[in-house]
């Protein structure tokens, strides 16, 4: 036994969701569902490989076609993709691990060579300011992506919630909502991305509003202690980082806490880019306005980890680049064994069975 403790403990999140331990996989977009974003057998080798964690947030997961804004990333939005789920979660169920979809929306991330020549969505007329994008057709530039009507806003709402329910379907805990990393739950709740005048904009309620309502959906579907919410306050992805974030994002979690999610998991740690607008949120300010199960993620290490549960200031950790490299991860915290090499960023997102299933377990050398 190594010297980690509170995070091999099991946690009741909730009446009927208990965890084995609190080491969760962050959401890893892996790229490997190909052209049909249908869920495929290497990926729930992949997934079952890691099913030591006490929970797994899937990589992030396309709810309509309109939402897609990467190469080969799952989708939950036709029925292929909800039986190629079923497999994944199955498997990691056989093991006795638990599962949650991450549901996505790239809004102004995207590129309108996803879209057949149209423009990405987003909530205000203001391009992405990044070097370049990835698409079927190769590298392009950014463009400027067209202000959604309250029309589509609604749509889009909509399509969330049959997401959710597909997501029921195929079998998985929970869902979690990404409003992280400024995809286009992040671009409402943000001034950097969002100049809209009307009810989506203006005001920090106003700002809030999308998530809300998408919040709302997805409980139609999904009973409430099995959603939870991801956010990145101090992120820099995808051009991020507004003036106000501090009283926007407290504005968020004060509202958030009104409901008895799952968890809320926050990107407190600085290790994926900060904005640098003022100083950053960390999960101290997040405990003080949240009252539910607070998850922490981005540059932890064992020890971190266990400092930050053991200060209560979250209940979870979540590891990401970990995970890629160490499938078994939990059994190398519990035992101190070291950890291997992060894998280079080329295996990333590379299409190929090579980065991906191929990190062996520690092998003790006797
Ligand atoms: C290859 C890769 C893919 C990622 N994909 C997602 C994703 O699909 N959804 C998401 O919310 N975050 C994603 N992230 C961010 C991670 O979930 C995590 O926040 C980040 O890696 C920081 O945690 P770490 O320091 O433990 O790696 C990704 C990160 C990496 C490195």
């Amino acid at each position: 036994m190594g010297k980690i403790s509170r995070l091999l403990n099991s946690i009741s999140i909730n009446s009927t969701l208990k965890l084995k331990n609190r080491i969760v996989m962050a959401p890893l977009t892996r790229g490997r569902s190909g052209s049909d974003r249908t869920p495929n057998a290497l990926m729930a080798d992949y997934y079952s490989q890691r099913a030591s964690a006490g929970l797994i947030i899937s990589e992030a997961t396309v709810i309509s076609k309109q939402g897609i804004g990467w190469l080969n990333s799952p989708g939950i939005y036709n029925n292929e993709q909800v039986e190629g789920w079923k497999k994944v979660v199955n498997d990691i169920h056989e093991k006795d691990g638990k599962i949650f979809l991450q549901l996505w929306h790239c809004g102004r991330a995207s590129h309108s060579d996803f879209h057949d020549g149209k423009l990405p969505v987003a909530p205000s007329a203001i391009k992405l300011n990044g070097e370049y994008i990835q698409t079927p057709k190769g590298k392009k530039d950014y463009e400027k992506p067209s202000a959604l009507s309250t029309e589509q806003i609604k749509k889009i709402i909509d399509d969330y919630k049959k997401a959710a329910a597909h997501a029921m379907k195929a079998g998985f805990d929970g869902v979690e909502i990404h409003g992280a990393n400024g995809y286009l739950i992040d671009q409402f709740l943000q001034t950097k991305t969002n100049e809209r005048k009307d009810d989506y904009g203006g005001s920090i309620p106003n700002r809030f509003r999308f998530l809300d309502e998408v919040l709302q959906g997805v409980m139609e579907e999904v009973s409430v202690d099995r959603i939870a919410v991801r956010l990145s306050p101090n992120g820099i992805f995808n051009d991020m980082g507004s003036t106000d974030f501090r009283e926007q994002f407290t504005f968020v979690i004060e509202q958030l806490s009104n409901f008895s999610l799952a968890y809320l998991h926050v990107m407190d740690g600085l290790a994926f880019g900060f904005h640098e607008q003022g100083e950053a949120m960390t999960l101290a300010d997040f405990r003080k306005i949240f009252k539910g199960t607070l998850m922490g993620n981005c540059g932890y290490t064992l020890e971190t980890a266990e400092q930050a549960i053991n200060n209560q200031y979250a209940d979870l950790i979540a590891f990401g680049r970990p995970f890629i490299s160490n499938p078994d991860l939990v059994e190398r915290f519990t035992n101190d064994w070291p950890l291997s090499e992060e894998g280079s960023v080329e295996i990333w997102y590379a299409s190929t069975e090579e980065g991906y299933i191929d990190f062996p377990e520690y092998q003790k050398k006797s």
